[in-house]
């Protein structure tokens, strides 16, 4: 018999075989001191393009007092139990009831996690007589969900409208067997590489078939819509959407994660949620802190603008000087590049420390072989002189690249890092 541990042993998997090389630098970079459009990485500052605050909320001092009051009051303790218990409070009401009519929904939930939240949702929404049928691209938290489910599950090809209805139609045939429902899940925005969800054409299909949608808009609660209510509103399908989630942790600066939906959909995933059931309530120190920015999402359009300004000027910037950005419909600006790993963390290297430029890698087995996917998150707080400068820099690490300089040095300072 073999101990449980050889395979790990042997085979670290294949993000952990890069850690000699690449932790604390590539992976796990150890960051010091304020965090914003720029951060000190390794002594020096850097222009930051890979932090989750969309709209600048993490640094304003506004809600730098509120987080800062409700630390006072409530601590990082309140409430101590899961909700259904000993962990429900006026404010997780009041904050519930803002969040519904802010998405136009009946009654929405909090979740204490986006990851785990909308793995139980989907969880919970079906049974074994179900089908869920979802976009080959889904983020890992929906893959997982559906991983749970004991029933038949089909993935359509990435916003590929026709493989949806060809799975529809394989998913309604199964149904019709096991008395079933279908459930269809898509992203708002995908968020590796900036598209949008094709939510128009997945609601148009609900005349032809008999599904419910669920929807994991992660990066378009904040970033899309009037006031940035979401994708939903932005493709003016809102009303389609049967099941809506969005993560407090990307354009609100902060953790939690919410669903709506009718009330008595989320009346049943209230009683029936093991995630929610079996853990501890989102603390009252991030309610407080949610209601208020969730108070300026709606009074401070500006800050949306200014998010939009930032991200036109950089993508338009990057195409006017013929980078790829592929087909980004949404604040995440891919820059695809060629070359090998190795020279992926040479050029990365060198942006780091050379140009100051701060941005995060995505290498295979994330995307094809051979393809380095450098992912920029333009945020309200980055200046114009911050885009200008990593415009400049981009351009002289592509010329490099194309010189074989990061071949070079990759083969010369391999685990030099
Ligand atoms: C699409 C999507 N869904 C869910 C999550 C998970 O959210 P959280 O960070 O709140 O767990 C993420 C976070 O990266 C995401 O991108």
């Amino acid at each position: 018999m073999r101990d449980l541990f050889d395979r790990i042993y042997k085979n670290k998997g294949p993000l952990g075989m890069w850690a000699s090389q690449a932790e604390g630098y590539f992976v796990f970079p150890k960051l010091e001191g304020p965090i914003s459009n720029r951060m000190i990485f390794k002594g020096k500052e850097v222009i930051t393009w890979s932090i989750n605050d969309y709209l600048g909320l993490a640094n304003l001092q506004e809600i730098r007092e509120v987080d800062a009051k409700a630390a006072i009051d409530y601590g990082a303790a309140y409430p101590m139990g899961a909700r259904m218990m000993s962990g429900h409070t006026e404010l997780h009401e009041k904050l519930e009831k803002e969040l519904a009519s802010f998405v136009n929904k009946e009654s929405s939930y909090l979740l204490n996690f986006g990851y785990q939240g909308i793995l139980s949702t989907i969880d919970t929404l079906v049974g074994k007589n179900d089908v869920i049928v979802y976009d080959v691209d889904s983020h890992a938290c929906i893959v997982d969900g559906v991983r749970l489910h004991i029933g038949k599950r089909f993935t359509y090809r990435h916003n590929d409208i026709l493989s949806l209805e060809k799975n529809l139609l394989r998913a309604n045939k199964i149904v019709e067997q096991t008395g079933g429902g279908v459930l269809v899940i898509s992203e708002g925005v995908f968020g590796m590489r900036g598209e949008q969800g094709c939510l128009k054409q997945i609601c148009a299909l609900k005349k032809k078939y008999n599904f419910r949608f669920l929807l994991d808009d992660a990066h378009g609660f904040g970033t899309l819509g009037k006031n940035g209510a979401g994708t939903g509103f932005e493709q003016g399908v809102q009303k389609d959407i049967d099941v809506y989630f969005a993560t407090f942790a990307k354009s609100m600066a902060s953790t939690g994660a919410f669903i709506a939906a009718e009330k008595e959909i989320i009346d049943y995933l209230k009683y029936n949620m093991r995630s929610q059931i079996f853990a501890k309530s989102l603390q009252m120190q991030l309610v407080a802190g949610i209601l208020k920015r969730l108070n300026i999402l709606k009074n401070k359009p500006e800050l949306k603008d200014k998010l939009w300004n930032n991200v036109l000027r950089l993508q338009n910037g990057l195409k006017e000087k013929g980078f790829n950005i592929g087909n980004t419909q949404s604040c995440v600006t891919p820059v695809y590049l060629e070359g090998s790993i190795p020279e992926a963390m040479g050029l990365v290297k060198d942006l780091r420390e050379n140009y100051g430029v701060f941005c995060s890698i995505v290498v295979y087995p994330v995307i094809p072989k051979g393809l380095i996917l450098l992912r920029l998150i333009p945020t309200a707080s980055h200046t114009l002189k911050d885009i200008n400068e990593t415009l400049d820099a981009f351009s002289e690490i592509r010329e490099k690249l194309n010189q074989g300089v990061y071949k070079l040095e990759s083969t010369v300072k391999e685990k030099k890092f």
